[in-house]
């Protein structure tokens, strides 16, 4: 079946309270960034969303780039052995490299590529992620902009995916526990 609706066990997060949340950032992102120059890396596919968002927002001139990278290893999640399959076109040296992401689960994506985007020269890399879940972090990682907190719990929606589906939702939610029978 084509509709979604049916797939949807709760919605967390409204398209509205995203927006919301992403006009706050944005404009702590113009503020810190007034005067530089800024480039935005989102992480495909899941900062898709995210990116188009809050860069619409913005009000600071920015230049936008993309990576797809990879965790493999054993199981389906993140091992923290990250493959880069899609590099940046930009070079990184002297740049303001803000990363975007759309959720930090483990940590072990964006504290493997933080360290390699900052080992190319830039001025400076922080990070803006929409979501985050504390509870399951395996590695620190220092998020300068965060758009919500949420529970250790399978959310799919706003880029986020379930075997590749549910990203193009425009709310943050939990799927009814018959589509993963
Ligand atoms: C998801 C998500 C983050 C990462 C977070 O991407 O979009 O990039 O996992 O997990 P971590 O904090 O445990 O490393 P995924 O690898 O599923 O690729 P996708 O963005 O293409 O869905
Ligand atoms: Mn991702
Ligand atoms: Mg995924």
């Amino acid at each position: 079946h084509a509709d979604v609706a049916g797939d949807i066990a709760s919605i967390l997060l409204t398209e509205e309270q995203i927006g919301a949340k992403l006009d706050e950032i944005a404009a702590q992102i113009d503020k810190d960034y007034a005067g530089k120059d800024l480039l935005l890396v989102g992480v495909l596919k899941g900062a898709v969303m995210v990116m188009a968002d809050l860069s619409r927002r913005l009000h600071t001139k920015a230049e936008m780039d993309w990576m797809a990278v990879s965790s493999y290893g054993s199981g389906t999640k993140s091992s923290g052995v990250v493959r880069i399959l899609k590099d940046l076109d930009t070079d990184l040296t002297g740049r303001n490299v803000l990363i975007v992401e759309d959720i930090i689960d483990s940590g072990l994506t964006l504290s493997w590529l933080v360290a390699n985007l900052r080992s190319r020269g830039p001025e400076s890399v922080e990070i803006a992620a929409a979501l985050r879940k504390p509870d399951a972090a395996k590695v620190q990682v220092d998020v300068k902009y965060v758009g919500f907190d949420i529970p250790t719990e399978f959310v799919v929606g706003y880029g986020l995916d379930y075997a590749e589906k549910y990203r193009n939702l425009p709310f943050v939610a939990t799927l009814a526990p018959h589509v993963y029978s």
